[in-house]
């Protein structure tokens, strides 16, 4: 799928602005502040219905103005369009789908699956497990229907029984919250098995391209699951008391990465480990879009920046492979010149208004 017609208006530094991007790559170079992040936040609001540098809608509505609103056209790969609108004030968020109301922002993502890779998303080799995990979750949000209610009814009790373990509580209460634990945990962690093992070889795959090392992903479930979920609660009880919080569970999964039997962490020179981080997110994009039958709009702030000239090159060369829409930003456009070929359009932002440069 793709965005045919993209309409911002009023976000950040951006005051009118009516795309009509490519099907394929799109260049977005500008200096810094002139707007880049900003087309790139507009297009992830339409499909996440929040940014991804704040939780405040205050400060993504340019100042001086009540609300800020995107809208796009998406084309299925069928040809059917359809036409996608957020429009934020500093207290709301109104949502319309086909011309309807919606008050949830994941009837978005159904209709418009975005994967954004920003310069912190590199940490997902190196960096904290939550990385790894919200990468994960985003995976199994477009595969699984009904994962994103159990994640949310899981991280809920999971909530209550740190505020219980906190409070020195017991008895009936804990059962009950270690029970709704035990069994939404059982839940995300079957899913995740599940689905997460047909990513492995794909992965594999992006990492050997990228590379030149096919790197093995493992999941971690976040507690030894020879055991149910229940009974390790059951055993970590004390431990958990004396910390405050729930010490096994899937909270605590992880994607353990290696090659040859061994762990990459550590190994990689930090070049290897961002270009890796792209390929493994890449490698989700794509599996996500063969599961699903749809392809997800790839949104790619600042990166060209963190990669030598080789590697720039052969993760562009990767990336106009993959046949998918790209958002990808540079600050100087000789960092994207290895992209330019038939179908990639060019524009260039400046103080938040952006023309088309080819
Ligand atoms: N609510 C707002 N109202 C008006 N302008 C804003 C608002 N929030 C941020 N800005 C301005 O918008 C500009 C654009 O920011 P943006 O992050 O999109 O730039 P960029 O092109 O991605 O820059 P960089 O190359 O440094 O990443 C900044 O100068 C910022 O000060
Ligand atoms: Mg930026």
């Amino acid at each position: 799928m793709y965005l045919s017609r993209i309409q911002v208006q009023s976000l950040r530094i951006v005051d009118s602005e009516n795309l009509e991007p490519s099907p394929h790559l799109n260049l977005i170079t500008g200096a810094n502040g002139s707007g880049k992040s900003s087309l790139l936040e507009a297009i992830y609001l339409l499909g996440m219905g929040r940014s991804f540098r704040t939780r405040r809608n205050s400060e993504l509505i340019q100042r001086g103005e009540e609300k800020l609103c995107v809208s796009a056209t998406v084309v299925a790969d069928t040809g059917e369009r359809q036409v996608l609108g957020i429009e934020k004030t500093s207290r709301a968020t109104r949502i319309r789908i086909g011309g309807k109301n919606m008050w949830n922002a994941s009837s978005l993502a159904q209709s418009l699956p975005v994967m954004a890779i920003l310069p912190d998303s590199l940490g997902v080799v190196t960096g904290s497990a939550e990385l790894r995990r919200s990468l994960m979750d985003w995976a199994l949000f477009h595969v699984k229907p009904g994962y994103l209610s159990v994640l949310q009814s899981y991280k809920q009790a999971l909530r209550q029984r740190n505020a219980l373990l906190r409070q020195g509580g017991g008895g009936v209460a804990l059962e009950s919250w270690d029970e709704r634990v035990g069994e939404f945990g059982q839940v995300l962690h079957s899913w995740r098995a599940e689905y997460l093992d047909d990513a492995e070889g794909v992965v594999r795959g992006f990492s050997d391209r990228l590379l030149g090392i096919p790197v093995d992903i493992r999941y971690r479930p976040g507690w030894s699951a020879d055991i149910s979920l229940k009974l390790a609660l059951e055993r970590s009880l004390d431990a958990d008391r004396r910390r405050g919080s729930t010490t096994v569970g899937p909270h605590r999964a992880d994607l353990e990465l290696s090659s040859g039997g061994l762990s990459v962490r550590g190994r990689l020179s930090r070049g290897e480990a961002k270009l890796l981080a792209v390929a493994i997110f890449l490698a989700y994009a794509q599996y996500v879009a063969e599961r699903i039958g749809r392809k997800p709009v790839l949104l790619i702030d600042d990166l060209a920046a963190e990669l030598d000239e080789n590697n720039r090159r052969r993760f562009l060369d990767v990336l106009s492979g993959m046949g998918i829409q790209v958002f990808i930003t540079a600050s100087e456009s000789r960092l994207l010149e290895a992209a330019h070929s038939a179908g990639t359009a060019m524009f260039h932002v400046e103080r938040g208004a952006t023309c088309r440069v080819v």
